[in-house]
């Protein structure tokens, strides 16, 4: 069968090794041996995380964790921010919206990122917020934030929790959990984390703990306290996707061994080869204004379907690269370079596309 070659922004190759520990019998989750190993991973996500900060673990998929995040922190009318860039900060939206909240919403425009101003006027207009949302980086557009200087806005000039979804971000491009002062992030396993889709993960400061026990949004499965009630019997609540946990395992493994801070420095390289290979040998415009390490999104030229273009490359090479979301579909496309993806199939994918545009321009 022809290799497939997977340069979207989740879920991401896998290493063989992690694939390889997928396959193996499954572990009972009551016992020693499974224990143990999930005892790794938790510690092993605050070294990801760069925290010192409890971490708690659940099976589901990113935007579980970001429905998570609204039902431990929130109570019906407290008074929320989201600060979107994109799809994902719109999604933050929704769930608030779903619980019966009614956000203040502060939209930038697609490809830009959150800006620090617009984010102190609003925060001076409405003194009361209980937490703002923000995408570390946000997928659908390819924007990375400057988380460090909006947790600071935040700090500076209110008292509400800093939440932050770095389900793109997290083992891919620089996050500072305990140094940049956050609250809440939380990510799922399939991008940066270099595993399957399923398993997610929330760091949670201290403040944030205080506001989880005054919460009063329902919640039951998704209840952190539970959560962390049971990390000290090397245990989660209910049965955990116990094959995924084996084989994260085994991916913090590889991201430890390489060392963060060279995870990060690779990524950026690969972006910056990216971005430049894009413009130049392919001629195309970079979607975002402040682009991301994790992916590049790039505008298609006048004439050319997305849609199948990206369809066409898929059925013929098994080639899969990541169109445009909502408004963008089928006018950008995403290639991504993060977790296990190396510079061999961005090559791949690059190659491809220079031979299927290159008709539209001659
Ligand atoms: C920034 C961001 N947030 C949230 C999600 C949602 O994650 P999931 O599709 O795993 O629910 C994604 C997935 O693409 C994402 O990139």
């Amino acid at each position: 069968m022809k290799a497939y070659i997977l340069l979207t922004p989740g879920p991401t190759p896998l290493p063989p090794s992690v694939s390889a520990k997928m396959a193996e019998p499954i572990l009972h989750h009551r016992t020693k041996e499974f224990g143990k190993v999930f005892d790794q991973v938790i510690s092993d996500m605050q070294y990801v995380y760069r925290t010192q900060q409890t971490v708690v673990m659940m099976t589901a998929s990113g935007t579980g964790t970001m429905e998570s995040a609204v039902v431990n922190l929130m109570s019906p009318g407290d008074k929320a921010l989201v600060h979107t860039t994109g799809a994902f900060g719109d999604r933050f939206v929704k769930i608030l919206r779903t619980y019966g909240l009614n956000p203040v919403v502060v939209a930038e425009e697609w490809g830009h990122s959150a800006s620090p101003e617009k984010l102190l006027a609003a925060i001076k207009a409405n003194p009361d917020l209980k937490a703002c949302f923000f995408q570390h980086t946000d997928t659908s557009t390819g924007v990375v934030n400057d988380l460090p200087r909006l947790a600071q806005v935040v700090r500076e000039h209110s008292d509400a929790l800093v939440v932050v979804d770095t389900v793109s971000g997290l083992g891919a491009e620089e996050l500072e959990f305990d140094a940049w002062n956050l609250d809440v992030a939380v990510t799922g396993s399939q991008k940066g984390l270099m595993n399957g889709p399923g398993l997610g993960f929330a760091a949670v400061s201290e403040r944030a703990w205080k506001a989880v026990a005054a919460a009063k949004l329902p919640r039951f499965y998704f209840d952190w306290t539970t959560m962390k009630a049971s990390l000290p019997n090397q245990e989660t609540p209910y049965t955990p996707g116990v094959n995924l946990v084996v084989a994260q395992a085994e991916a913090l493994r590889m991201l430890k061994e390489e060392g963060i801070e060279n995870v990060w420095k690779r990524t950026a390289e690969l972006a910056a080869y990216t971005r430049k290979q894009v413009t130049g040998r392919l001629g195309l415009k970079l979607y975002a204004k402040d682009p991301a390490d994790i992916l590049t999104g790039a505008w298609l030229p006048e004439g050319v379907d997305g849609n199948k273009l990206l369809a066409a490359m898929l059925a013929e090479e098994r080639i899969s690269i990541a169109n445009g979301q909502e408004k963008l579909k089928g006018r950008i496309i995403r290639i991504a370079h993060m977790g296990y993806i190396t510079k061999a199939d961005v090559d791949a994918g690059l190659d491809s596309l220079a031979r299927r545009l290159q008709p539209v321009r001659a």
